[in-house]
């Protein structure tokens, strides 16, 4: 008898404290409520960072997103002298050269996430050993100022080597490779489709025809439109928004071969807000949020399945196998070298 009372003494305590824990548990299941900031490194255009933004936010209403948009040279220098204070969690947007070339100097942080699983070739978009992952692919165009060419014949410009076309003496205007992915993704296409000898010697030429070295990649676009240039060497996404914006501009390939981008993230080494980067980074590789870019102007094609691309027709040129791990392993030297031995980066163009 006693025994029995016992018993149901402490099943109802036992029942009680179940109930106790139940009501203090925080809404939504028991799972903690995302919340907080997220710093955030952004290298794309502007606007396409602000829709991020407020995506995120929409999706995580307690996480605040404070980002600073950033070419992918600048932010490769900025993670490099934060690299014992990072004052940001994740970096996304900008050609994976410079998301490869902080992996190697230790500027990344490891993650593996099953959000990676969609990613439609993992060989090519996503780093071996987790470091980054593709969010977006994107070939290199030729923009020409439409009253330009018309003065000219209607020509425009088919190949790498039309650019040193007397007829653009200092009408060239194309992004510095030390601030610039768009820049040094052309900068290393050049090198791969000439090999390095004759790569550097036709840059020399190349350089030569520059009017002025912008800061940012998707800028020429703008000046040529404007007039201030006759040709540009930008994004074709970019190309065909400023065109879409009403822009004067022809957008064309060069026929042997133009290299291409494909856009990459990565969490910062010693991120504060680790479980947040984490939250964007599985976020960033969803269909529906690859499909957001058109939105905000950006038609870069996305990396994940499921995802439908808004401007096919832009990857169906022909691409060279651009050597991603090669152009990224070299940034620095191949940037220091175009730095010091070709053009400077003083006075660039905003
Ligand atoms: C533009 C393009 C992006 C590219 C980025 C690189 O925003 O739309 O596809 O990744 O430029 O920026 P940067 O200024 O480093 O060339």
């Amino acid at each position: 008898m006693f025994r029995r009372r016992t018993f149901w003494i402490l099943a109802g305590l036992l029942a009680l404290m179940v109930l106790v824990l139940a009501a203090c548990a925080p809404p939504g299941g028991g799972k903690k409520e995302a919340s907080g900031e997220l710093n955030l490194l952004c290298t794309p255009q502007v606007e396409w960072c602000e829709g991020m933004k407020a995506e995120f936010e929409k999706k995580y209403p307690n996480i605040t997103v404070n980002f600073v948009r950033m070419s992918s040279g600048e932010s490769l220098t900025r993670l490099r002298n934060e690299k014992d204070n990072p004052q940001f969690d994740i970096w996304w947007g900008g050609p994976v050269d410079s998301f490869i070339a902080a992996k190697q100097e230790g500027l990344l942080e490891k993650y593996e996430t099953p959000a990676q699983d969609k990613i439609i070739n993992k060989k090519l978009m996503l780093d071996p050993d987790r470091y980054w992952a593709g969010i977006y692919v994107g070939s290199l165009g030729f923009a020409t100022n439409k009253n330009w060419s018309e003065e000219n014949g209607g020509w425009v410009p088919k190949s790498w080597d039309d650019l040193l076309d007397p007829k653009l003496k200092g009408q060239l205007m194309v992004a510095h490779p030390s601030s610039s992915g768009t820049s040094y993704t052309a900068l290393c296409t050049i090198l791969q489709l000439k090999g390095e000898e004759e790569g550097w010697e036709f840059l020399k030429k190349y350089a030569a025809q520059v009017n002025q070295f912008t800061k940012s990649g998707s800028a020429p676009a703008r000046f040529v439109g404007a007039g201030e240039a006759a040709v540009g060497i930008v994004f074709s996404h970019d190309i065909v928004k400023q065109i879409e914006d009403g822009m004067p501009l022809i957008l064309s390939f060069p026929e042997e071969g133009t290299g291409y981008e494909i856009g990459g993230m990565g969490i910062i080494k010693g991120a504060k807000n680790l479980e947040n980067a984490k939250l964007w980074y599985d976020w960033a590789l969803q269909p529906e949020t690859q499909e957001l870019g058109p939105k905000y102007g950006a038609y870069q094609a996305p990396t994940v399945e499921g995802a439908k691309p808004s401007r096919p027709e832009l990857l169906k040129v022909k691409l060279i196998d651009y050597d991603f791990e090669w152009c990224g392993k070299h940034k620095k030297e191949f940037v220091d070298r175009f730095t010091n031995e070709i053009a400077g980066a003083e006075n660039l163009k905003k």
